[in-house]
């Protein structure tokens, strides 16, 4: 059977310096795979690459959506393919409703216009669904949320979007425990058999509520060791000194 996604051998660039060296990766379809590692060690620049932000820049490897490259893929048409970021440091647009907002994304990623009746009932569903106040359609994008606002707005984009493929970055930074919930049982319930989850991460915390198929360590530009749920306790007890220091052994 085809990954949904596949990473070869990933090296990147950014402004000249080589911040990817060597990312191999493969999510087969409807698994949830995340992605710890220290700050710094360039897990926001793969989310980036991978949505082909033109800053980074791709020296050699690949990255396959479902056995094809999309290399030569601009932002927009990843987008239209299915592939969704969650930014780990989303940006306001005063001016702009969370309901024009997204009814403009679903224009754009399903190449037509949604008809208003039938937006309105999937933006309703979207927010009952992550337990947001009907008064949130209203406001600008952003303009003033709290953290948890903030990611509680991504997710409703992904559950509206219906994404392949979904990048998490940092999903849960700045939430308390109980947005935390909402959060991860949110994607939790978003999990299907055709889409796959890149759930990227500096804490353990939101992995204690989701059910992960495999962890990977990523440091120093790469994944440097993978594994099952026992890796984030692991981690978590031990830090990540000994990944290296295994790694070159190995
Ligand atoms: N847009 C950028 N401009 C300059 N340097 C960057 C940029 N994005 C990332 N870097 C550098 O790449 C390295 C990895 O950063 P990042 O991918 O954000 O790590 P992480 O998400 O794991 O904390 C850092 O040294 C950072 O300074
Ligand atoms: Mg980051």
């Amino acid at each position: 059977m085809n990954a949904l996604l596949e990473i070869k051998d990933l090296h990147a660039n950014v402004e000249g310096k080589e911040i990817l060296k060597g990312v191999s990766l493969t999510i087969p379809p409807g698994e949830i795979h995340a992605i710890m590692g220290p700050n710094g060690s360039g897990k926001s620049t793969l989310s980036y690459t991978l949505m082909g932000h033109p800053k980074y820049q791709i020296t050699s490897g690949d990255i396959l959506l479902d056995g094809k490259s999309i290399l030569d893929a601009s932002t927009d048409e990843r987008a239209r393919l299915g592939i969704f970021l969650c930014f780990q440091y989303p940006t306001s647009i005063p001016g702009v409703t969370v309901t024009n907002f997204l009814r403009t994304v679903l224009k754009n990623i399903r190449g037509e216009d949604v008809p208003v009746k039938q937006f309105r009932k999937e933006l309703k569903e979207g927010m009952e669904y992550l337990q947001m106040r009907e008064d949130f359609a209203r406001r600008y994008v952003n303009d003033g949320f709290s953290g948890g606002e903030k990611k509680r707005h991504e997710i409703l984009q992904m559950a509206l979007m219906k994404p392949k493929l979904a990048v998490l970055d940092e999903v849960d930074s700045g939430l308390d425990i109980d947005a935390l919930r909402i959060i991860a049982s949110g994607i939790e319930g978003l999990r299907e058999e055709n889409r796959s989850m890149l759930v990227i991460t500096h804490y353990q915390r939101i992995l204690d509520y989701l059910t992960l198929d495999k962890v990977h360590v990523f440091m120093d530009g790469k994944i440097q060791t993978s594994g099952g749920k026992e890796l984030v306790e692991k981690l978590e007890k031990d830090g990540y000194d000994w990944v290296m220091k295994e790694g070159t052994k190995a």
